[in-house]
């Protein structure tokens, strides 16, 4: 690989043992795929952020990387094991606790801005058009490979962070134009009415289509919302981290000519599939992360009510601040309801808490049943609003 002076410096040590570390990840990576050089990256997302997946291992290493590892460019992160704030009424235990803050205090001694969401589009990480990025968090990755068209691979904890500290990534996969052009067209032949049908095409699309780079068309419109849905599911069940969907995504590429067929059948399966036959006891909404319009139209539903399940909101601590402003967190959590700011349904401890958890996310139903070994109920958050609130 061609080094600049800068990166040969860091390779060998003499800009910092973190700096070493990272470019040593970073330059390892480079061999594997066979890249040419490294590329200056816009942002960063760091994942792997949950003591549950990094346990003391992995805090030792962030502690490691802390001495004196420093970011180099804008650098948010991934939901953590818990809400930093409310943890306690979650049920998380002290000593789970403790241990979280610790790998907080590490990534934010390196710069790290410790928002812990999915969702750093909606907190101020908002690549445009070909900026070069390095993303963790695959529904994050698709996100802004194919809503914005920014551009990064499906980073892991460690290459994410290293890049951070750095401020380069390694130049291969879908930072070259040839692996970002579709190699399969897909028409979806169903009217995408209903807000899960964009998880279910998300599955079904996931399941058929692998690795290919999908030019999607028949969807005139969507929302933020929509679009999220769409990218955690396709990311979750498949390996593609990538789609173009005519008109919406900005990077300009050609139909390619072979093509396939989503019929109306397909997705209406798709939603039985994720449906057990089960007793709800955990209602999950905010996989990924709420936008504040989902938050007003939740409040919207849930004003007046009481809800008698367990009922979370996972949600940007930077944007439950603006709904509160807006006087709508209030409304929200006099139903009962609870927010889960920082974290997520997959990432916390909850295994053996909970049988069935009713969501709105294609995403979260793979994970509950994959990780957590829940019953699911998938259904939009309507149906989830009255499931929650129904005795
Ligand atoms: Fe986000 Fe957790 Fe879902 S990281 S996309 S809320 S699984």
């Amino acid at each position: 690989m061609q080094l600049t002076t800068a990166q040969q410096e860091m390779l060998e040590g003499k800009l910092g043992l973190a700096r070493k570390k990272s470019m040593e990840i970073l330059y390892a990576l480079g061999q594997i795929y066979g890249a040419r050089r490294f590329i200056e990256v816009k942002s960063v997302q760091v994942a792997g952020v949950s003591y549950d997946n990094l346990g003391d291992a992995g805090l030792e290493f962030l502690s490691e990387m802390a001495r004196d590892g420093r970011v180099q460019v804008l650098t948010t992160l991934n939901p953590a094991g818990m809400d930093l704030e409310n943890w306690r009424a979650l049920g998380i235990s002290e000593a789970f606790a403790e241990k979280q803050k610790l790998v907080i205090e590490a990534f934010s001694r390196m710069g790290v801005r410790t928002t812990c969401t999915c969702t750093p589009y909606f907190v101020g990480n908002l690549p445009g058009l070909g900026d070069p990025i390095a993303w963790s968090e695959s529904s994050a990755v698709c996100y802004a490979n194919s809503v914005l068209g920014a551009r990064t691979n499906r980073e892991g904890g460690p290459s994410a962070l290293a890049a951070a500290l750095t401020g380069v990534t390694v130049e291969y996969g879908y930072h070259l134009d040839e692996n970002r052009r579709p190699t399969v067209a897909v028409e979806v032949a169903h009217e995408m009415r209903d807000p899960i049908h964009f998880g279910a095409l998300g599955q079904v699309l996931g399941k058929r289509l692998g690795n290919r780079v999908a030019y999607i068309k028949g969807i005139p419109a969507a929302t933020v919302e929509q679009l999220k849905s769409l990218c955690a599911s396709i990311a979750t069940y498949g390996g593609a981290a990538l789609f173009h969907l005519e008109g919406i995504t900005p990077e300009r590429v050609s139909e390619p000519e072979t093509g396939l067929r989503v019929e109306a059948g397909e997705i209406e399966a798709a939603v039985r599939d994720m449906n057990d036959d089960a007793e709800v006891d955990f209602v999950a909404i905010g996989c990924p992360h709420c936008s504040l319009d989902e938050l007003r139209t939740l409040a919207g539903l849930l004003r007046g009510k009481r809800v008698v399940r367990e009922t979370w909101i996972a949600v940007a601590r930077p944007v439950k601040d603006q709904a509160d402003r807006e006087g709508i967190v209030s409304t929200i959590e006099a139903s009962g309801a609870k927010f889960a700011a920082d974290t997520c349904f997959v990432v916390a401890p909850i295994r053996g808490r909970f049988r069935c958890m009713a969501t709105n996310s294609a995403k979260s139903v793979f994970y509950a049943r994959g990780k957590n070994r829940f019953k699911t109920v998938f259904a939009p958050l309507e149906k989830l609003v009255d499931i929650a609130t129904r005795g």
